[in-house]
């Protein structure tokens, strides 16, 4: 019989071993970070409306959530504080027992071993909600750098691992590595914010984190999602100031962005898996208009295809849960 010309894809996808051996990626737990709020005051836990399952904590009920986030295999989490007290320039960021400073004390005592991640911005700190310092409604760059730099080393005094800058102002990296080199802290890592979009995706997090800008928005720092090229511009910038991470975010809608910035650079490439992501599977999930396990799998997948190496990711203790079943 004479054979028609094609190829045969199908030969390798027959049985559920033949698919498993030829595999390209996988999710592993300890791609996971999880983010975690903190707030001031006791025995708080306070489910975030617009993101089920995710929580603002008191210091006094960290130990519980670290027990569970441990013994689930995860091995970092990224960190937001939530002050009670917010003014102008945010103080409480760069004071030495604010709210994630304490915070930071509290999980490395029980879980040294565990990579705590700081968040390192203003806006959850100011009375204005913006992630710097104002003049004449403007947010200034300079300025903020100063505040930053000193909300890193107040950060890593408290027993930081990892820095991650996110307020996108220019010259960041630059302005930690000094400040952190100045106070001996040579070894502690920056996880840049590298490429960060002015997103609509962020929505849930202002809700959790209290920080939504009272005024304006934040495109004047952040970046426009129509643009491509200028996202390598912004990496550029971040390895050359000798940040040791970058990060995308959002996720989901800016995939391409992350194989842009695999392919280009050589460092570890984190993807922020947004607030607003989460909701929206969490939202069509509890409507079962979706399989919320076969879709976060799916997804979390699809970043490390993209060329993550690490996803943030509000899924964490899900993700893990289910990868342990397998
Ligand atoms: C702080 C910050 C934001 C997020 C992380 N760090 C919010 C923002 O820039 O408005 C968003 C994270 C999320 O949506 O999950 N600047």
């Amino acid at each position: 019989m004479k054979h028609l010309e094609f190829s045969r894809h199908r030969r390798l996808r027959q049985t559920a071993n033949m698919r498993a051996l030829v595999r390209e990626n996988y999710l592993r737990t300890e791609d996971l970070i999880y983010p975690l709020f903190v707030v001031e005051g006791e025995n708080v836990k306070k489910e975030v409306s617009s993101m089920p399952g995710v929580y603002q904590l008191s210091l006094d009920n960290l130990k519980e959530e670290m027990t569970e986030v441990d013994s689930l295999g995860i091995k970092s989490v990224l960190l937001f504080g939530v002050p009670d007290e917010k003014d102008e320039v945010g103080c409480q960021a760069y004071h030495d027992h604010g709210v994630l400073q304490e915070a930071i004390r509290v999980i490395k005592k029980d879980f040294p071993d565990m990579v705590v991640i700081a968040d390192t911005c203003l806006c959850e700190y100011t009375s204005h909600g913006h992630c710097g310092v104002i003049e004449d409604g403007k947010v200034l760059n300079d300025p903020s750098l100063e505040l930053l730099g000193k909300t890193a080393v107040s950060q890593a005094k408290a027993g930081a691992d990892i820095i991650a800058p996110s307020n996108m102002m220019d010259g960041f990296v630059t302005a930690i590595r000094f400040a952190l080199d100045e106070a001996g802290f040579q070894d502690v890592p920056i996880m840049s914010y590298a490429v960060k979009y002015s997103s609509a995706f962020y929505g849930p997090f202002r809700e959790a984190a209290e920080s939504t800008p009272q005024f304006g928005d934040r495109k004047s720092y952040q970046m426009d999602p129509a643009n491509r090229i200028e996202a390598m511009r912004e990496a550029e910038s971040d390895v050359m100031e000798g940040a040791d991470f970058l990060i995308v975010k959002p996720g989901m809608p800016y995939l391409d962005i992350v194989r842009d910035v695999k392919n280009n650079f050589n460092l570890p490439v984190v993807i922020y898996n947004v607030s607003g992501e989460y909701s929206m599977v969490k939202a069509a999930a509890q409507n079962g208009w979706v399989d919320e396990k076969s879709i976060v799998m799916e997804m979390l997948t699809g970043m490390k295809r993209a060329g993550s190496d690490l996803i943030i990711t509000y899924h964490a203790k899900d993700a893990a849960r289910w990868l342990k079943e397998q």
